[in-house]
């Protein structure tokens, strides 16, 4: 080497890097936050609402979720709207929420019932005020909230996987974040977990060797991968040739907006996926996964957690996390949020790109007055499918494990997935 040449590539005079803000922030008014208030998102299990006033935090908004005596869940402004003191230090009655300042009972939906200081000439403003709320919708033992325009509230969808249930099964909702790779609340922008549904290159190098094997054996060969656009979102194939000759193919999918369809990386059955994973962004710098599987015992899914060296995750010293990274170490690692600008996509990456180019477009399209994919409108169905959903169509998915004897059932997997 000439000692003369100046270095090159070293960290000197690095520009302040950036990220791509319209894609990552998810607070209101911001293009990536008014997206996603297009559609549902979880707040909590159903057993989260009660007569305890909890806090909660979605799209960074802090919002009290209660369940009223008569059994109906409730999620409000946190600040009442008479002088501002805080309903977390509510109390819920038959009817709603009264506030502990002045006893200003709220109903669910935010109407003003009681006004025990107020003579009952000042009915008139009673009826005027109104504690901001929003709707919620319980489902698959979650609260979903709808947190965007209400001229634009769509129906919650429905999922094959979680509405077609095999003999023996039956639903289970999880709030742990099973497939966050570490603990509950994950300090980094969601959208690094979610495109990290497609990169399945990482699987074999982190999860396989790097760290491993975390999952089984045959996760840790290299795949041959191939992605594609589907109705819902995106999805990804990747087949691996196991050594008694059959297939291994594998079918992951990121569906709009939040949702993983992931098979269990542990393989225990080759089958469709067994859970629906929705990444909640819970402010622009955390997320939490609420995950809702056909179990045939309670607590099933929380049983594949991966194991390193033998420990838990939480029970990893500081030297064994960097020792023993796994996916909450990869994607917190690339900073909060992370740095777009700084980056060196690869061919490996198009899955990665093909999520945040479509993110980009249903952005786009929520910005110009659109629908965004994946919407069906209260206005569009019958009255009634509202309340029942009898009409309402499934969401049809092809995530899973496949094993295929022969080429040619590879390649009818290859062209449509799974037929069941
Ligand atoms: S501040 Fe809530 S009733 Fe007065
Ligand atoms: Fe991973």
């Amino acid at each position: 080497m000439d000692s003369h040449m100046p270095d090159e590539g070293t960290a000197y005079g690095l520009p302040a890097g950036t990220s791509r803000s319209e894609l990552t922030l998810v607070t209101a008014g911001t293009p990536g936050g008014e997206f996603l208030r297009r559609y549902w998102h979880p707040v909590g299990l159903a057993s989260d609402a009660t007569e305890r006033p909890r806090p909660v935090r979605i799209l960074g908004e802090d919002l009290i979720l209660f369940r009223d005596g008569c059994g109906r869940a409730g999620l409000v402004y946190p600040r009442c709207v008479h002088r501002g003191t805080s309903l977390f230090y509510g109390r819920v009655e038959e009817r709603g929420i009264r506030c502990c300042y002045h006893g200003w009972l709220f109903d669910v939906e935010g109407r003003c019932l009681e006004q025990p200081c107020e003579p009952e000439a000042g009915k008139k403003m009673r009826d005027r005020v109104r504690q901001p709320w929003y709707p919620v919708v319980e489902r698959y033992g979650l609260i979903f909230a709808y947190l965007g325009p209400p001229d634009r509230k769509p129906l919650l969808p429905r999922y094959d996987l979680l509405e077609e249930l095999d003999e023996g099964e039956f639903l289970e909702a999880d709030d742990s974040s099973i497939g966050s790779g570490g603990a509950v609340i994950v300090p980094c922008n969601w959208l690094q977990h979610f495109e990290n549904v497609m990169d399945p290159f990482h699987v074999p190098i982190l999860h396989g060797s790097f760290s491993g094997p975390q999952f089984v054996e045959q996760m840790a060969l290299m795949p041959e991968v191939s992605f594609a656009a589907t109705d819902r979102g995106v999805k990804c194939l990747q087949v691996r040739k196991l050594e008694d000759g059959k297939i291994f193919n594998r079918v992951t999918e990121a569906v709009m907006p939040t949702l993983r369809l992931v098979a269990s990386p542990r393989v225990t059955r080759y089958t469709r996926a067994s859970a629906v994973g929705w990444v909640l962004p819970i402010d622009n710098t955390s997320f939490r996964i609420y995950v809702v599987g056909r179990v045939r015992k309670p607590g099933e899914m929380r049983e594949g957690t991966s194991r390193y060296e033998g420990k838990r995750w939480s029970e990893l010293t500081a030297e064994e996390h960097q020792r023993l990274p796994g996916d909450y170490e990869a994607q917190t690692g690339q900073g909060s949020i992370t740095l777009h600008s700084e980056e060196h996509l690869a061919s490996s990456d198009r899955g990665v790109a093909l999520v945040r180019r479509l993110l980009k477009e249903q952005i786009d399209i929520v910005k110009a007055g659109g629908n965004p994919m994946g919407i069906s409108l209260a206005a569009d169905q019958p009255p009634a499918a509202n309340q029942a959903h009898g009409n309402q169509e499934v969401v049809r998915t092809e995530a899973g494990n496949y094993l295929v004897d022969r080429d040619a059932d590879r390649d009818a997997a290859q062209s449509g997935g799974p037929e069941r």
